[in-house]
């Protein structure tokens, strides 16, 4: 507990003010099925130079365009693979993002002058009515990054979203909007989608296997050129306790600093003397609970986090590259 108190942010379930906000150029938190994202008007510069200031996101990391249907895909993206267009008819609204070549419309604020744009249909009731809603008044997308600091931890409740952007939006004019806590818990998965096979930027719950089941195209696994990905940085999605990823096999013998924190499937015991943040009974409850067991490290000031990542081809290779990117590629050596 801090000294001082500034009254805290209050979150809202109204869409209809969620839908004003916007459509007057403010800023809205979003519920998604995957992450709370930091929203604004897709076609509105100054709203979308907020999104940037409020996370202290450098402007050349490329936003993702977040749309109501489908069907309003051409708005933005052209000349996409009939690969793609499989894809986006079979698993939208989910947790998919494309990239494409941008059309005219799209902003240099979007996509970080780049040729290319993200754009995805969220599966969170509450923000599909809100993109429809924000569509009948001429809003056609909003821009919507994981409304975290820059290279923190994603929020998956509206409280996270308060905790790390309370200060910086403004109540009456910005709106945090409430859907619960995010069902998937990991952000996107994102294709590239510029050329005749996929190939996966940021592995997410759509897998690999899931793009060639859908598609019947090999997956092309490295890219020399791939585009930046900022969540491809080294360090990100990090807390401010370390993490440190471990095996049940290096728990045995080890000895444990004073305030570490244990993240494990729910089948794994807790070692003696760790403080457990969480209990997945399986990987893609691993996956829904992670980021809030992170931030509950650091709300209890535990310096260390020893996380046992469950190992698969699923939604297990999503919450390995999160692990592996909060962790700074640090290893346990005791
Ligand atoms: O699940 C999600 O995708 C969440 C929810 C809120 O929708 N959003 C999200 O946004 O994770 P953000 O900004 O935290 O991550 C977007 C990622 C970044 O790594 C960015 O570099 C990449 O998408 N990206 C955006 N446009 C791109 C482009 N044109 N080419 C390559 N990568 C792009
Ligand atoms: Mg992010």
């Amino acid at each position: 507990m801090g000294l001082t108190q500034l009254p805290a942010f209050e979150a809202t379930s109204s869409i209809d003010s969620a839908v004003d906000a916007l459509a007057a150029g403010h800023l809205c938190a979003i519920p998604t099925e995957t992450v709370y994202g930091l929203a604004a008007d897709a076609c509105n510069a100054n709203a979308i130079a907020r999104v940037f200031a409020a996370k202290g996101r450098p402007t050349s990391h490329p936003l993702i365009v977040h749309i109501a249907h489908t069907s309003q895909l051409h708005r933005w993206i052209h000349d996409l693979p009939e690969w793609a267009i499989m894809l986006t008819t079979a698993l939208w609204p989910g947790p998919l993002t494309i990239v494409g070549r941008r059309t005219p419309i799209v902003l240099d604020a979007v996509t970080g002058g780049q040729d290319t744009v993200a754009v995805r249909v969220p599966n969170h009731p509450m923000t599909l009515e809100l993109l429809s809603k924000l569509e009948a008044r001429g809003v056609l997308g909003l821009v919507a990054p994981s409304a975290n600091n820059f290279g923190g931890v994603s929020p998956t409740t509206a409280e996270h979203v308060i905790d790390d952007l309370g200060t910086y939006l403004a109540q009456h004019h910005d709106v945090v909007l409430d859907g619960g806590a995010c069902t998937v818990g990991v952000e996107s998965t994102i294709v590239l989608a510029t050329q005749d096979q996929p190939i996966v930027l940021r592995p997410g719950a759509i897998t690999q296997a899931d793009i060639e089941r859908i598609t019947g195209v090999q997956v092309l696994t490295t890219s020399e050129k791939a585009p930046r990905v900022s969540g491809s940085l080294a360090s990100h999605y990090a807390p401010a306790a370390q993490v440190i990823l471990t095996t049940v096999a290096d728990l045995q013998d080890a000895t444990f600093s004073k305030n570490s924190g244990f993240i494990a499937l729910d089948s794994i015991a807790t070692p003696e003397g760790v403080t457990r943040l969480a209990n997945p009974k399986n990987p893609a409850e691993f996956a829904a609970q992670l980021y809030a067991a992170l931030r509950q490290a650091d709300e209890q000031q535990l310096t260390k986090v020893y996380v046992v990542a469950p190992l698969g081809s699923g939604i297990e290779q999503a919450i390995a590259d999160r692990l592996r990117r909060a962790a700074h590629e640090s290893t346990m050596t005791t």
